[in-house]
C-alpha cells in the first residue's frame, strides 16, 4: 500500500509502497478515507516540537475510514463500517494509569514509546492499524463528507477538557487561544454543550471578528495585547457575569503570562482546564499563586486528549446538528502531495480551516 513515510526529522515525507498492515488480536485495519493534517504538523516533522516519535514511521494521527479487516476480539465492528479512528492509544495492562501514545504524533514516557513501537505507523497511508477499541463506529457517511468529519479529531480535544471540568449548561466560559484550530473547536464545543456565554481570546483581530460573526452574540471576543493586567481586565469586562470555567489551549510559542491573564479571571470555586503547549519546549512556567488557588478553592484540570467514550458522543452532537461541520473550509490533498498539505496547513491555520489527506 502507499504511505507517506518520515525517515528523518527535517526531511520531506517520502511517498512510497510499504507492507500493508494486518489485523490480529486486539487490532483492526481500516481503509483510510480522510486523515487530518494539523496546523503545526510541520513543527512535529521538522523536530522543532521535540515530540517523542521513533523513525522511520508513517506520521498522522486519526482518520475517518471504513473497516477493512477485524481481529478475533471484535464483537460489533464489521467490515465496511464507517469509523472514526481515535489516535489516543492506551496500554491495556493498567486500567487506572494507562500509558498513552498519540498515533503517528508523539508518546508519553517509556511506556508510551513501547506502545508506539508496537503500533508504529500513523494514518497518512491507504490503510491504518488501530487498537480494536479505537475504531469507533459513526454511522454511514457520504464519502464526499469524510474530509469534513475529520474535524471530529479537533472537536474531541476540547470536549475532553470540558468533560473533565464538568461544564454545565448556562455557564460562562473563557477560551484562551480561540483563534487556532483547537481553540476555535473549543468555542464550538462549549456552545454545543450549552455554555451561555463564551469569551474568546487571541491576538488575531480578523479571526476574532470572524468567530463573533459565525457564532453570534453568545461569543464575545477579546484581543490580547500581551500586557497581563490589561488583558485580565478586558476578559473580565467582556464577561456578562462571573466566569465559571477557563479553558486554555495556547501553543508552546505563547508566553505563560498570556495564559495566566485568562486563567485568573475565573470566579471563586471555578475550574480551569490546561490543554495547551505552554512550557513544553522550556521557558517560564505558569506560576499561578498558591494562595489564590487555595483561598478561592480553584480546581485545576490538566487534560491530554479525551476519554474513550467521547467520540461516540461527539458523533451524536454532530448528527443532532449541535455542531455544524459545514462551517469548516476543507482543503483536500491526495497522499502524493502530503508535503504540500503540511505547508498548506501551516499557512492557512485558523479556527475554520482544515487540511485533509485523501489517500
Ligand atoms: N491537550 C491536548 O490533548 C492537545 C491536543 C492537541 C493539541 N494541543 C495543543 O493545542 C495547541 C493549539 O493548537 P492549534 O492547532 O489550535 O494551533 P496552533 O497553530 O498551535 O496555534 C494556535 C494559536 O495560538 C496563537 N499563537 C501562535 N503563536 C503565538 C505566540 N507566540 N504567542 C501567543 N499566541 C500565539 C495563534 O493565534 P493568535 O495569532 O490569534 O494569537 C494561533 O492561531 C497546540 O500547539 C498543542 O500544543 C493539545
Amino acid at each position: 500500500m502507499k504511505a507517506a513515510v518520515l525517515k528523518a526529522f527535517g526531511t520531506p515525507l517520502v511517498i512510497e509502497d510499504v507492507p500493508a498492515p494486518t489485523p490480529g488480536m486486539g487490532a483492526v485495519v481500516v481503509d483510510v478515507v480522510a486523515t487530518g493534517v494539523l496546523a503545526y504538523s510541520g513543527e512535529v516533522l521538522s523536530g522543532q516540537r521535540q515530540y517523542a516519535l521513533e523513525l522511520p514511521c508513517v506520521p498522522g494521527g486519526g482518520a475517518i475510514g471504513r473497516v477493512r479487516a477485524v481481529g478475533p476480539d471484535a464483537t460489533k465492528l464489521a467490515v465496511g463500517d464507517w469509523v472514526y479512528c481515535d489516535p489516543t492509544f492506551r496500554s491495556r495492562d493498567d486500567a487506572a494509569n494507562p500509558d498513552i501514545t498519540l498515533q503517528g504524533i508523539s508518546a508519553r514516557g517509556e511506556g508510551g514509546l513501547r506502545l508506539q513501537r508496537h503500533f508504529r505507523d500513523g494514518a497518512w497511508a491507504e490503510q491504518t492499524r488501530v487498537p480494536t477499541e479505537n475504531a469507533i463506529r459513526i454511522g454511514a457517511l457520504d464519502p464526499a463528507e469524510a474530509g469534513r468529519w475529520v474535524k471530529m479529531g479537533s472537536l474531541l480535544v476540547p470536549y475532553g477538557g470540558f468533560l473533565a471540568a464538568k461544564l454545565q449548561p448556562g455557564e460562562t466560559v473563557v477560551v484562551s487561544g480561540a483563534t487556532g484550530g483547537f481553540g476555535g473547536a473549543a468555542v464550538a464545543v462549549a456552545l454545543a454543550m450549552g455554555a451561555a456565554w463564551i469569551v474568546a481570546t487571541g491576538r488575531n483581530a480578523a479571526a476574532l471578528v470572524d468567530l463573533e460573526r459565525r457564532f453570534g452574540p453568545r461569543v464575545r471576543t477579546v484581543r490580547m495585547t500581551g500586557d497581563e493586567v490589561t488583558d485580565h481586565a478586558a476578559i473580565r469586562a467582556a464577561a456578562p457575569g462571573p466566569i465559571d470555567c477557563v479553558f486554555d489551549i495556547l501553543p508552546p510559542a505563547a508566553d505563560a503570562t498570556q495564559a495566566r491573564a485568562a486563567l485568573m479571571t475565573v470566579r471563586p470555586n471555578g475550574r480551569i482546564v490546561l490543554m495547551g503547549g505552554i512550557n513544553m519546549q522550556g521557558g517560564a512556567g505558569l506560576e499561578l499563586p498558591y494562595a489564590w488557588i487555595m483561598r478561592n478553592c480553584i480546581t485545576i484540570h490538566g487534560q491530554w486528549m479525551y476519554p474513550p467514550h467521547a467520540a461516540t458522543l461527539m458523533a451524536n452532537l454532530i448528527r443532532a446538528g449541535l455542531i455544524d461541520l459545514t462551517q469548516y473550509d476543507v482543503a483536500e490533498f491526495p497522499l502524493d502531495r502530503a508535503n504540500e498539505a503540511v505547508a498548506h496547513a501551516a499557512a492557512t491555520a485558523g479556527p475554520f480551516a482544515m487540511t485533509v489527506l485523501r489517500p
